[in-house]
């Protein structure tokens, strides 16, 4: 028996609440499916199916990592056209979220995990299944979300009929 779990950002409620409301608005011009207000978040670090017996190794690497609270702001809207997830993220990543991500990555792979090699590319998806093939019913920039960022958390996945399912397994503070 394996388990699929990542580490994210989980915005608290009010944050969720303005990236649902702008996953309604893009829905009505991209249609396909919108993520659950309460399943929104930007994936950290993908781990991938595990076996449970792993999640010591990656509490201790997440208790091991040490990074400051910071802010940063979802001002970019776009469409990935080969996945067909419409997102938010941001024209400049800001160095606390590389740092976080980097010391977080290290402390993972020195405890064995293999991870992806492509480049961190932060985002929130907002619908999956869009329509973003054609460039001309893409909305402007989306108003931009300030987000403070806290804590993070590990979340396992599970398949179920509606999509994936997202329960938080762990949470961590920033310093
Ligand atoms: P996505 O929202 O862009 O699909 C759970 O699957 C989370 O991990 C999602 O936020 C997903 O990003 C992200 N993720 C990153 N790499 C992944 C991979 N190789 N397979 C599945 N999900 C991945």
């Amino acid at each position: 028996m394996t388990i699929r779990v990542f580490f994210a950002l989980w915005p608290d409620a009010d944050v969720a609440a303005r990236l649902h409301a702008i996953a309604l608005q893009r829905h009505a011009v991209l249609g396909g499916r919108v993520m659950r207000e309460d399943s929104l978040h930007a994936t950290l670090v993908f781990i991938g199916d595990v076996s449970p017996q792993c999640l010591p190794a990656l509490q201790s690497a997440a208790a091991e990592t040490q990074a400051h609270e910071f802010s940063m702001t979802l001002d970019e809207s776009g469409c990935w056209r080969h996945n067909h997830i419409a997102y938010l993220g941001m024209r400049q990543i800001p160095e606390s979220l590389r740092g976080l991500q980097s010391s977080l990555a290290e402390k993972l792979r020195k405890a064995g995990f293999i991870l992806e090699t492509r480049p961190f590319s932060p985002h929130v998806t907002l619908l999956r299944k869009a329509e973003c093939a054609d460039s001309g019913k893409e909305n402007p920039a989306a108003e931009p979300v300030a987000w403070t960022v806290r804590d993070f958390v590990l979340v396992k996945s599970s398949v179920g009929a509606n999509g994936s399912r997202y329960e938080q397994i762990g949470r961590w503070r920033l310093l």
